[in-house]
Formats: C-alpha cells, structure tokens, sequence
C-alpha cells in the first residue's frame, strides 16, 4: 500500500473571515477560472493553486495517474490562525477540519485527513484534537511554533502530552518562517528558512531535555525531511560534546534520539535521500510530497521509488508500511 502522508487542500470557498471577525488580513480564494485560483492573503496574492486543492475527483485520478493508494490530506498552515484570538483560530479549526472529511467522503477508500488545532490556546487545542479523532480525522498538523513558543513551551508540551495520551499521530509543518530583509525575493523564506525551522523545532525538543519527559509513545513527524536536521546533526553532535552551554539540559548526544520522531521524504533529491535513510533509519521515514502545491513532487513518490540504493523492504516501508502502522491505518489491500 502506497501512502502519502504530506499532501494539502484547500476547500474551493470557505466563510469571509474578514467580515465576519472584523480584522484584515485573512486567506480567502479567488476563483480565476473553474478549476483555478489564487490562494489570497487579505489583498495580497498568495499562492496559485489548481482545483486538485478541492476536487477529490482531480485528486484520485493524479493519484491513479503516480500509483499512490491513499493520500493524507492537511490544511496549509496559512489557515491556522495561531496569530488570532484562540476561539477565532477555533472556528477555523472546526469549519477547515469538516471541509477535510467533506473532501475525504467523496473518495472514503483513497483520502484520510488530519486536523488543525488552535494551538496558541491549550485547552481549545486538545479539545479540538479530540473532537476531530472522534468525527474520523487520522491525526493531527500542527505549525512549528505560536510566535515565540517552540514546541519545548509548557502549554505546546502538555498538548504533546495530551496526543500521546490520546494515541493521536502529529505532523508538524514549517510555516511562519523567520525572515528578514535579505530573504524578500526568490522565494528564499521557503528555501532557506522552512528547512532551518523544522532543524529548529527538532533541536528544541531534542536538546531542552523534551524527548526524556515525553512518553515513547508519542507520534511525531517532521515534514521535508526534517528540514536541515539530518545533515547538520554531526555539527549538533559535536557542539554537545564540547559546550556544556549545549547540554546543559540534555542527557545523551542528541543523535540517540533520532528514534524518537519521523521524517517524511520530501528532499528532492537521491543523495539527500541516502543520508536521510542513514541518519533516520528507513523505519522512520515516510512518504510525503506537498502535492498539489507548486513545490510538491511530481510525480508523487518518484524520488523513492527510482531511488537505487533501496532494498525492496525498505521501499516498501518508505512508501507505506511505516505510515499505516503511525497512523494506524487497517490494512485494506
Ligand atoms: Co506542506
């Protein structure tokens, strides 16, 4: 079974947000022909999309078209509002996590889909987690950070806490990226600051001692790659050894916790791939593409697939086993 754990959508319109809380700013589509738009920003054009964002029908034949069995499905994080007031992020929470499963009915064998939370409150947060798991999402996205709250912050970790408890997969997705006046053009905050931010959520769990108080039951992955982590992680090692600054709350080396979460496989490229099988281990790694946005592959799961280096079982788990065991998926072939 091939599954792609990182894919997105966008429902084709969704209440004015603008209007109804009164505040700029809000993501809103704007339709340029019938199975096109552009992903809006207040006024500021954000990001072209096709009707692949909505139409589950589009979405099955590319699936069909690349051989990908079951797509999981996740908001793009411009919709998680975490910089709104909580019952606001809320409300986008619960109109975007029933659009998902709307999405996902059209196609009940192929699609699955995770939640969003509103995560900068933590109890809406675990509420809301909750709520979905029960209404038959199959985990949870959550951003990186909530402003200036990693995922080491009390109230992020007791939400952590509350998915192990609940047994509820997480996918955490760069977004909001740090940035400044040398970043503005080339799509340099995608290229240069996404990688750097998941790099920064993993070192935050791994090196403030996070990973030692969470249960080993916990779900957790990374997408990208995990982003500039796996080769940097030498670099990592050897700060460790030699500042006590760096390990001041960290037991272990910061490679022995690599067991602990996953990655997913988008990385674009085969040598890139072999380190990340070497670092993570092709038991954590999964399948996912960013499909259908403009940085997604295509064809979905062609880096794995043609990837020589692979034993056949390693493929196969790469493509689909270690998903349907994180997100507990019966197997239906
Ligand atoms: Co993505």
């Amino acid at each position: 079974m091939i599954i792609d754990l990182h894919s997105h959508f966008l429902p084709a319109e969704w209440p004015d947000l603008e209007q109804r809380f009164g505040t700029p700013d809000w993501p809103w589509m704007r339709h340029t022909d019938p199975d096109h738009a552009m992903l809006m920003m207040g006024n500021r054009d954000f990001r072209p999309v096709y009707d692949a964002c909505w139409n589950a029908e589009r979405r099955v034949e590319e699936m069909d078209r690349d051989g990908i069995d079951i797509q999981v499905i996740s908001a793009t994080p411009i919709l998680f509002a975490y910089g709104r007031p909580a019952d606001q992020a809320a409300y986008c929470a619960r109109i975007f996590n029933e659009a998902a499963l709307e999405i996902c009915a059209r196609a009940p064998t192929r699609l699955r889909a995770l939640a969003q939370v509103p995560l900068q409150d933590t109890d809406l947060a675990c509420r809301e987690a909750s709520r979905a798991m029960a209404g038959g999402h199959v985990g949870v996205q959550i951003g990186n950070h909530v402003g200036e709250r990693g995922l080491d912050d009390a109230g992020i970790m007791t939400f952590l806490h509350h998915c192990a408890q609940e047994d509820i997969p997480l996918l955490v997705h760069p977004w909001d990226m740090m940035t400044n006046e040398r970043m503005s053009r080339y799509m340099l905050p995608w290229l240069v600051s996404m990688p750097a931010e998941t790099q920064l959520s993993i070192l935050s769990l791994i090196l403030s001692g996070a990973f030692e108080r969470l249960p080993r039951s916990l779900r957790i992955c990374f997408a990208h790659g995990g982003g500039s982590f796996p080769y940097l992680l030498g670099r990592v090692d050897n700060a460790w050894r030699n500042r006590d600054i760096v390990r001041v709350d960290c037991p272990r080396p910061p490679s022995d916790y690599v067991d602990r979460f996953f990655v997913d496989s988008a990385v674009f490229d085969h040598d890139a791939l072999e380190l990340l099988v070497r670092v993570m281990g092709d038991t954590h790694i999964m399948l996912g593409s960013d499909y259908p946005f403009p940085l997604g592959e295509s064809p979905v799961g062609g880096l794995v697939r043609s990837a020589p280096f692979l034993e056949p079982q390693a493929r196969a788990r790469i493509l689909g086993g270690n998903a349907a065991c994180f997100l507990r998926l019966p197997d239906t072939r």
